[in-house]
């Protein structure tokens, strides 16, 4: 992939409301999750609603070089995973992303011996696997790390042993990655501090639509007991909480009138409360979303939690909407010590934000004005759109293919509700807007 100057950009032209609906395609964490979940099964697994992005595109391919078979048709996919010969993932792909790290809890917990290379990801601060590494060992497995590799292997046997374990913080992955080992252990897990956010649930969703024993996914406290095998399943990933967020927040940046539907509006009460509270009409029912301005944006105080508190994935596009709100912001990151990068870029357009630490203070200006900037990570990314939708004159966005890594059909999906977004694939310029 070329990055930078030379690489593909996508130009968007700003100020215009967008207007319309808009249909919220299958949720990127829940999805890359459940693939890597999909390695314990005895038979066949049929995944439908994956998303057109490039992280499950990679997840796939990384089973496919495990040995399973996978056939993909539209958002669908076929996983089997009965061939499966290796216990280690290919390197360069492993490292293109943070959910290759659920490889080692399902092959561990499948077949008792894993080996990864530390995950990738977006760079948003220090991304630790302390916790799965330690919740690992107490299921029984001997865990080594060291060179950049992960190895693990079950002391007794292939299989691992029920234990009792008390996550120092509350990690998502870490979570999912312990329920991925133990759900085939010998006797019962018990998991405490554990992560509450919809895509924990829907991993244990998935295992329980395999015949796993599963109880508590969305409180703090999880019980897993140990089976023996898993059937197969056909399983539909949840709607994206953070594309139906994105979505929320770049309707609200534009003054627009958007309808979001096939989303799940309980996922998305911290943001709809937050945009209410900057004077934004939001309206839900069933699986539909509507976000209306008023012509009213009032600057916030906004802190990033765990589930059900306000999510980090969404703090940057949120942060970018709110470089044009009346008054000063304050917002709080908790989670990650770097994700506020976007805000450099977002100066450029002549955004006025100080970072201190994990604390912005972002003092709303009249508007903003095109730039060129560069996407950092995926959210920084989806950041930069959102401030190039609102922003008046052109903004170009270069390394636009960390938005791809995530979001499916952004710019279409935007072009579609009225915004007019450019995608450029080299420099000489073979133009494509999105339809
Ligand atoms: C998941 O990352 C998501 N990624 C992230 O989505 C999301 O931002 C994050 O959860 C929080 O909601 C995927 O689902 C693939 P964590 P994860 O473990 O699992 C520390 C996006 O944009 N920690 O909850 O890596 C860690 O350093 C992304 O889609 C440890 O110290 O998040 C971080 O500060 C990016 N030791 C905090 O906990 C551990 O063993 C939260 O991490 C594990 C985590």
């Amino acid at each position: 992939m070329v990055e930078g100057a030379n690489g593909p950009r996508w130009i968007i032209e700003g100020g215009r409301p967008l207007s319309g609906a808009v249909d919220i395609g299958g949720g990127k964490n829940p999805a890359l999750a459940v693939i890597a979940a999909s390695l314990l099964c005895d038979e066949q697994v049929t995944i439908e609603n994956l998303p057109y992005i490039e992280d499950a595109r990679v997840m796939l391919e990384l089973l496919e070089c495990l040995g399973t078979k996978v056939s993909r048709c539209g958002r669908s996919a076929v996983i089997d995973p009965r061939t499966v010969c290796r216990c280690a993932p290919r390197r360069d792909l492993a490292q293109a992303l943070r959910a290759s790290s659920y490889l080692l809890g399902a092959l561990l917990g499948r077949w008792g011996q894993a080996e990864t290379p530390y995950p990738g990801g977006c760079d948003i601060g220090d991304r630790a696997l302390d916790q799965h590494i330690k919740g690992m060992r107490a299921l029984g497995a001997a865990v080594t790390d060291q060179y950049g590799v992960i190895r693990a292997k079950a002391r007794r046997g292939d299989r691992l042993v029920g234990a009792e374990i008390y996550l120092d913080m509350v990690t998502v992955g870490g979570t999912i990655n312990l329920l991925l080992a133990s759900c085939r252990a010998k006797g019962q897990t018990l998991l405490f501090n554990a992560a509450k956010e919809p895509h924990v649930v829907e991993v244990a969703n998935f295992l329980n639509s395999m015949g796993a024993r599963i109880k508590g996914a969305g409180t703090d406290v999880i019980r897993v007991t140990g089976v023996d095998s898993l059937h197969g399943t056909s399983y539909a990933i949840i709607p994206d909480q953070i594309e139906t967020g994105t979505m929320m927040i770049a309707a609200a940046a534009t003054d627009g009138d958007v309808t979001i539907r096939g989303c799940i509006p309980t996922h998305m009460e911290a943001l709809s409360a937050k945009l209410l509270e900057m004077g934004v009409r939001v309206d839900d029912h069933d699986d539909v979303i509507r976000v209306r301005s008023t012509g009213i944006r009032r600057a916030l105080t906004l802190k990033t939690q765990v589930y059900p508190g306000f999510p980090t994935d969404l703090q940057q596009p949120m942060t970018a909407m709110l470089c044009a709100a009346r008054g000063v912001s304050l917002v709080t990151e908790t989670i990650f010590d770097s994700r506020f990068k976007h805000l450099r870029e977002l100066a450029r357009m002549g955004a006025k934000a100080q970072v201190m630490d994990r604390v912005a203070v972002i003092e709303g200006v009249p508007e903003l004005t095109g730039a060129s900037l560069t996407a950092t990570d995926l959210r920084a990314g989806a950041a930069l759109v959102v401030a190039g939708l609102m922003a008046r004159g052109a903004t170009e966005i270069l390394n636009p293919h960390y938005i791809d890594r995530g979001y499916e059909y952004f710019a279409e999906k935007l072009n579609a509700l009225g915004a007019r977004i450019i995608k450029e694939d080299s420099r000489e310029g073979q133009a494509e807007a999105g339809a």
